[in-house]
Parts: C-alpha cells; sequence; structure tokens
C-alpha cells in the first residue's frame, strides 16, 4: 500500500471518529484538566520493547533481564532483539552483523562536511548535524518498504559510531580512519577514536556498557524520537532529533557532569561538606535521582562491576574511591527521598579508563541509544497516530491591536 494511502486511511478514520471522541472528551473534561508536569506518570504510549520496575529495580528488554544481556549478549544481538522483537538465530545474528560491518563508512562528502564544523564544538552538536544529514544522502522514504525499514536500522546502527569517531579526528586536525572490517563492533569503534586496537576485555566491558545505555522506555529523547516519528518523516530527522534532546545535562549530558562534579569535590574528606552545601543550595547531585526508579538504577549496579573488573586489570583509579564515598554519605542524606545512583553515576569513571575523552560520554550514550529510538520508531509505525496533545492556556484574552507609535516601553498601549 503506498503511504498516501496509509496516511489517507488514517485520516478518514481519525475523521470518523473525531465527532465521538469530541463528546468522549467533553464528559472526560475534568480529568483532562489535571496538568502533570514533565507528564510524570502519564501514559503516553502502549509498548512492548523495555520495562522498568522502580521499586524493585528491575530492567527488562522484551521480557530479558538487562543484567543477564550485559553478562551474555552482545551489543548487535540486544539491538536485535531490542528492534525486531526476539533474539536472533546464529544466522540472523551474523546476517546482521555483516550488514552492519558493510555500512559502517560514510561518504567522503559526509566527512568533507565534517571537516567544515568548527573544531571546538561539541561532538553532540556534530553528531546531531551529520546524522540529519543522513537523510539528504538516503533520501528515498518509503516507510511502507520493509526493505527500507531494514536498510535504514543498518546504516544508522552501523554509521553513526563512524561518524562520532570521525569528528573526533577531525577536530584534532586529523583525517578520520577508515572502519576495520575484522574487527567487532565495539572494538572497531574504540580503535577507531583511540587509533590502537583495544584490549579484549576493554572492549567486551565496552559492549556490555552499549547495552545498558540501549533502551529505557519513554525517557526525553525516546519520547522525542516517537514524537518525531509520529509525522511520518524519515529515521534520520527521528534519530537527529533524539540526539539533541540526549544532549542535555539533565539527560545523558550527565555524566560529563559526574566527573567535574568529582574533580570539584577533590578529596574524600570533602565529599560531606559538599554534599551539605549543594543539598542547602537546592542544587542537583550529578548521576544521583531518576524520574522512574526510587532506588539505585540497576544499570548502576552493573556499572559499577564492570568499573570495578576494568580497574583490577588496568589499575585503580582514586576517583572511584571518591565516587563510592560519595554514595555512601549521599545514601543518609537523599536516600530516603528515593535518590539514588543512576546509570551516568559510574559510566564516566567506566569511560574515563577505557581513555575516552570527557565529551565523547554522551556521543557514546547516542550510539547505544539509536538501537532504543529505532525499537521505538518502528513501533510508532506499526500502530501511529500523530502526538498533537492538549494545553491549559495562562495567557491574555481579548486584547487590541496597538499602534507602534501608540505604545508604552513594556510594549502596552
Ligand atoms: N540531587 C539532589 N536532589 C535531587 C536530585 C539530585 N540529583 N534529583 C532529584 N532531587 C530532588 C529535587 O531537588 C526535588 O526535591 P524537592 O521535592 O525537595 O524539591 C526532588 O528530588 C524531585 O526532583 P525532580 O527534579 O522534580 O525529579 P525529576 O523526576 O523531575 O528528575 C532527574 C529526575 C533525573 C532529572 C533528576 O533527578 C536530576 O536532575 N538528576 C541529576 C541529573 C542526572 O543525573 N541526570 C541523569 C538521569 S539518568
Amino acid at each position: 500500500m503506498a503511504l498516501a494511502m496509509v496516511v489517507d486511511a488514517a485520516q478518514t478514520a481519525a475523521d470518523t471518529s473525531a465527532a465521538e471522541k469530541s463528546a468522549a472528551e467533553k464528559s472526560a473534561a475534568p480529568a483532562a484538566q489535571a496538568f502533570r508536569p514533565g507528564l510524570e506518570g502519564v501514559p503516553a504510549t502502549q509498548s512492548s520493547i523495555c520495562d522498568i520496575d522502580g521499586q524493585k529495580g528491575l530492567l527488562t528488554y522484551r521480557g530479558y533481564g538487562v543484567d543477564e544481556l550485559a553478562a551474555n549478549s552482545s551489543f548487535l544481538e540486544t539491538a536485535y532483539l531490542l528492534i525486531w522483537g526476539d533474539l536472533p538465530s546464529f544466522d540472523q545474528l551474523r546476517a546482521f552483523e555483516n550488514d552492519v560491518q558493510m555500512h559502517r563508512r560514510v561518504s567522503f562528502r559526509i566527512r568533507d562536511m565534517m571537516k567544515c564544523f568548527p573544531a571546538d564544538g561539541h561532538p553532540m552538536d556534530a553528531l546531531q548535524s551529520s546524522a540529519a544529514s543522513l537523510g539528504l544522502f538516503y533520501s528515498r522514504r518509503a516507510l511502507d518498504d520493509p526493505d527500507y525499514i531494514v536498510d535504514a536500522v543498518m546504516r544508522l546502527i552501523a554509521k553513526i559510531p563512524t561518524m562520532v569517531a570521525a569528528y573526533q579526528l577531525i577536530r584534532k586536525g586529523q583525517d578520520p580512519i577508515q572502519p576495520r572490517d575484522d574487527l567487532p563492533y565495539s572494538a572497531n569503534f574504540l580503535y577507531m577514536i583511540t587509533e590502537r586496537e583495544p584490549d579484549p576485555l576493554a572492549a567486551r566491558i565496552f559492549d556490555a556498557c552499549l547495552i545498558l545505555h540501549a533502551e529505557h522506555s519513554l525517557n526525553a529523547s525516546t519520547f522525542s524520537a516517537r514524537v518525531t516519528a509520529s509525522t511520518l518523516t524519515d529515521p534520520y530527522a527521528v534519530v537527529a532529533s533524539a540526539v539533541g534532546t540526549l544532549a542535555g545535562p539533565l539527560h545523558g549530558g550527565a555524566n560529563e557532569d559526574v566527573l567535574a562534579m568529582l574533580e570539584q569535590i577533590g578529596t574524600e574528606d570533602q565529599v560531606e561538606p559538599y554534599l551539605d552545601r549543594a543539598i542547602a543550595e537546592k542544587q542537583k547531585i550529578m548521576g544521583f535521582g531518576h524520574r522512574e526508579y526510587k532506588v539505585k538504577d540497576p544499570r548502576a549496579v552493573i556499572l559499577q562491576d564492570l568499573a570495578e573488573q576494568l580497574f583490577n586489570r588496568f589499575g585503580h583509579d582514586s576517583m572511584y574511591d571518591l565516587a563510592r564515598r560519595l554514595e555512601e554519605a549521599a545514601a543518609t542524606r537523599l536516600g530516603p527521598k528515593g535518590i539514588y545512583p543512576n546509570v551516568d553515576f559510574y559510566s564516566g569513571l567506566v569511560y574515563r579508563k577505557l581513555g575516552i575523552p570527557r565529551d565523547l560520554f554522551t556521543p557514546i550514550f547516542a550510539i547505544a541509544r539509536v538501537a532504543g529510538w529505532l525499537a521505538h520508531w518502528k513501533e510508532q509505525l506499526g500502530a501511529n497516530r500523530i502526538y498533537r496533545p492538549t494545553q491549559i492556556y495562562t495567557g491574555s484574552s481579548g486584547r487590541s491591536w496597538v499602534p507602534l507609535d501608540a505604545r508604552n516601553a513594556a510594549g502596552g498601549g
């Protein structure tokens, strides 16, 4: 069926039920007035991708515990699970890995475009621009063609890491290096940014980090992705809008801020004074708190274990002692309000040990989360209705236009 027909059919159905809906909405008017800032607790979609139990600290992807996936799966296998709904067979996984490997390179035109980006820009801005540019290079939008969906999934999963790595070298004045076909997904990414083949344990731990960040239900960037997807635009615009949303410090940007905060605290004896001052001044402690979890984020538990594995193998990091001390001191001060470490608290320490520059932490979050965004894109297309919430108007009414020369300094008449 052509896309236009899909859209027309959806529109007709929407029009037909509009009268009934408006009557139902009127009778439900008092409930609709209940404004929930940040949509807290408001279901905005139905989804079968990911489930969170914020009281027990449980996270599942398509019914599988994230701890089991982090211990046994690979990022690409988990991405397949998230996007297509089931774990792949041996042959399906090999085919998926091969397809992703074949799509890793990015056009020299995109690399040339990235060479014009300012060297001191944030890599998230570079990623948002380059992800959006894929829509120019692969402009056929055929959302009703399953092959188009498969190609877009491959391209985005394959090319996003290459674009992050390309900007990393370009901003240092170097030419990006090409992906290496003999290296698996995570090892290849580490190779492209460090220009060294990584230790297998380091690559395995990095891969587990990607699994942990791959999906998290209707967080801000995924909501952005679904809203954008609901307009039936192309998947590159969907991912670009989600990247822009992830960049903020209340979302993906927090892991950079955690390291800055630990540096500012400096020594263990400064932990308690810092916490007391920050809490008194109503400042947020970065890497703490979560809308969904009222206990320690299960991903933080796993990341802490991965961090310890890294330190045991490659040497201790005293910043980890500081982080543990902070977690301990925060437990008595913030724990009673259900505020505990979230995914960002230990991830920065892992990436730091892997030699990854701090401003690449959030782009790495995006590399992982693209799997979740694409799963939600596909799910949204499967039962689409354009997002168009309502609002409670709080502005003026009944004002009369005043000629420019008759307005006072405040702009009124
Ligand atoms: N440090 C100190 N207090 C915190 C806090 C933190 N990290 N996170 C929440 N709180 C407190 C708030 O001050 C507020 O207290 P109050 O009721 O006395 O005013 C209360 O907890 C609710 O905070 P609120 O910001 O409304 O919660 P939220 O559900 O809207 O926010 C986050 C969730 C994640 C945005 C928030 O916890 C935060 O900003 N954390 C720091 C940034 C971060 O680590 N983000 C990564 C998320 S994975």
